[in-house]
């Protein structure tokens, strides 16, 4: 019911609905709606309420919350199920878990903080609790295992998308799927998948996105490379908008969600293409590992997998499947 509150309330933003309206709307006493009103403002919603005019929803808290999540959210194949928990090792771990116990595809674990997030190449990811979005998804794409990459890439289109979409930052995707702020990183995604030679079973795609981290949060080690929209903000003089993360959760799987569909379908290109707009890769000089070796080349295209095409020094085309890539002239390369 409180669900049910929350959208008739913020279907008139700023503007009062009556007690009577809402208790002839949603078949139940006047009282059972003052009872769940109370409810709602204990869990952090500024809620005005007069008695002639009924209640207005003011604020909503930037608490990661269920009932937030699933008001408004119409998704057909992600988000069947939000999982919201205050703390967790991490949320990839987590899902795991439930995919391997069968859970329903599109299930998606939020946890307010992290106490062993892990990042990509085995590394720790390490990110301040309350002000970052640490989710996971899990997936059943129908799709042969060597497509899975391309649904990473997806993922970071998606973000930059949002990202462009609350704030106005152009943010750019460094091969494969770090999406990076005035270069330093603000937000890291790491895919992990069950699968047979020729079908995916299950595959967790976690994303670690920071949204408020101030500078001196993150750890010492990272802070020159790290981001968060914030930092960004702060160190270019810009102002923005903080959106609440439930509302930047539910655009980030909205749009995920219409990559998917053109993944399933079969056709990776749309995600491709739009990779490629924001790609800050193409086109560089980059260093790699390569067969244990360090190798300097020039980053071509990609391919509809999502493998990178490197032309080495010695003028040899690769196809680069994973791995590390660092960029000319960006934090990292030295
Ligand atoms: C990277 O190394 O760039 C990937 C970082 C991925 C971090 C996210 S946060 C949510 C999910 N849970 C984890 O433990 N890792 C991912």
């Amino acid at each position: 019911m409180k669900v049910k509150i929350l959208s008739v309330l913020k279907a008139k933003p700023f503007g009062y609905v009556s007690g009577e309206a809402l208790s002839k709307n949603l078949k139940v006493s006047r009282t059972a709606i003052w009872k769940c009103i109370n409810e709602l403002k204990r869990e952090g919603y500024s809620i005005e309420a007069s008695s002639r005019k009924g209640y207005r929803l003011m604020d909503t808290p930037d608490m990661l919350c269920h009932d937030e999540l699933v008001t408004g959210w119409d998704g057909k194949v992600l988000g069947t199920d939000f999982i919201v928990l205050d703390s967790v090792d991490s949320t990839n771990n987590y899902a795991k878990k439930l995919a391997s116990e069968g859970c329903r595809e599109g299930t998606v674990v939020l946890a307010e903080n992290q106490t062993a997030g892990r990042g990509r190449l085995g590394r720790e990811w390490v990110s301040p609790k309350g002000s970052c979005i640490f989710l996971s998804v899990i997936l059943k794409p129908q799709i042969a295992p060597s497509r899975v990459p391309v649904v990473t890439l997806a993922a970071a289109v998606s973000v930059v998308k949002v990202i462009e979409q609350m704030t106005g930052f152009r943010a750019g995707i460094k091969w494969p799927n770090d999406v990076v702020l005035g270069g330093r990183k603000v937000c890291g995604i790491l895919t992990e998948m069950n699968s047979e030679i020729d079908r995916v079973n299950y595959m967790v795609l976690g994303v670690g996105l920071n949204i408020s981290v101030q500078e001196t949060d993150f750890p010492e080690d990272i802070r020159s490379k790290a981001a968060s929209l914030l930092t960004y903000a702060r160190n270019e003089g810009l102002s923005f908008q903080v959106l609440k993360r439930n509302d930047i959760i539910k655009m980030l799987l909205s749009r995920l969600e219409e990559f998917y569909g053109y993944i399933e379908a079969e056709n990776t290109l749309p995600v491709i293409e739009e990779w490629k707009k924001y790609s800050v890769t193409l086109g560089s000089e980059i260093k790699l590992l390569w067969k244990g070796k360090e190798c300097n080349g020039l980053a071509m295209d990609v391919t509809e997998d999502g493998n990178l095409l490197v032309r080495f020094e010695d003028g040899t085309l690769h196809e680069i499947v994973s791995g590390e890539i660092s960029i000319r002239g960006m934090l990292g390369y030295v």
